[in-house]
């Protein structure tokens, strides 16, 4: 098995608002091992950004820890956190608004190398070219601009900048979702190819269940702002147990006849914002099998090996 490169240990991110306090990430606990995926998968609106973000400290968490290569990067001074910034990198959902409309692509691609340093002046050319053609962006895209290209484009010169810093660990943040279905799978692809030859670590953020069967190796559902499942994809996608990742993964449309007339769990009702948050299971509002119990605090709880689930129910001998 490979090596641990990143983990968060009890991390929350807590927003502040007029009625009290966004739980935005509330208590997540997660391990991602070199060369595998993280699908992180949810609702809009469960936290699943805010824990990317947490995790790069583009959000400062509120409290917790995330360790990079078992060394702890939270309090670290802007200076002694540098070497881990360029290590950990992120790609955003839409790449237009992450793209200055004023930069040529081979600018933009540039520019993370000007900011960091991580080469030489004079190899920089060099390194924004190789790293240019190795997203599928050859020199006649040097001086195109964002806005000249179309939406698989401008996600292959998002992933560009982030590569062209040699990560080991990127959050790719819904990186498809507003791309053409034909367009998602060359740009899945190009992640993949990337992963095997870099061993890179992701965090997939999506909604799309999909995509992320396509791509994890290991699956984390989360609830307002908490996982409430985590296991293997495999393990996830033959024996979910939560009620919730039930719901999420019976709403997957199939082609397979046999599974056509498989028991539906239909979503009622929609997520509510994670402000101030009673102590019980936060999913109780929308669970058909919700009782009195449900209003106590569900820990996630080992059901099988690796398999962890947030539910009393689910987790009955
Ligand atoms: N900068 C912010 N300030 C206040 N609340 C925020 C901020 N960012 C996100 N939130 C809130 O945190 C929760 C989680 O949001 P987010 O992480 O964007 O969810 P997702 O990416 O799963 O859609 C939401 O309730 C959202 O309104
Ligand atoms: S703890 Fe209760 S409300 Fe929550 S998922 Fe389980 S049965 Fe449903
Ligand atoms: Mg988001």
């Amino acid at each position: 098995m490979s090596n641990v490169l990143v983990e968060t240990k009890n991390l929350k991110k807590y927003f502040p608002h007029r009625l009290g306090m966004v739980h935005a990430v509330d208590d997540v606990s997660l391990t991602i091992r070199e060369g595998e995926t993280l699908g992180v998968v949810g609702e809009s609106g469960c936290g699943k950004s805010t824990l990317g973000r947490a995790i790069l400290r583009l959000h400062e968490p509120t409290s917790g820890d995330v360790l990079y290569d078992g060394k702890s990067i939270i309090g670290l001074k802007s200076r002694e956190f540098r070497p881990f910034q360029t290590k950990m990198q992120m790609v955003f959902q839409d790449p237009y608004s992450s793209l200055d409309p004023r930069m040529s692509v081979f600018d933009l691609v540039a520019d993370p190398l000007r900011i960091c340093k991580t080469v030489p002046k004079a190899q920089l050319p060099e390194k924004v070219s190789e790293t240019m053609e190795l997203c599928g962006l050859p020199a006649t895209y040097n001086n195109v601009y964002p806005h000249e290209m179309d939406g698989g484009r401008r996600q292959r010169v998002g992933l560009a900048r982030a590569l062209v810093l040699d990560p080991k660990f990127i959050v790719c943040d819904e990186p498809v979702s507003a791309l053409d279905v034909s367009i998602q799978a060359q740009i899945l692809n190009l992640l993949m190819d990337m992963q095997e030859q870099r061993k890179l670590a992701y965090m997939f953020i999506t909604h799309d269940l999909c995509v992320v069967r396509h791509i994890s190796n290991d699956i984390m559902v989360m609830y307002m702002g908490q996982v409430v499942e985590y296991a293997k994809k495999e393990e996830i996608f033959a024996h979910q147990a939560h009620p919730y990742t039930k719901a999420l993964l019976s709403a997957i449309p199939t082609t397979d006849l046999s599974r056509r007339n498989r028991e539906r769990h239909v979503l009622k009702g929609e997520v509510s914002n994670p402000i101030n948050p009673k102590p019980g299971c936060r999913f109780a509002p929308r669970c058909p099998y919700a009782t009195a119990k449900c209003s106590e605090p569900q820990p996630l709880v080992e059901i099988a090996p690796n398999h962890f689930v947030a539910c009393h129910e689910c987790s009955k001998g």
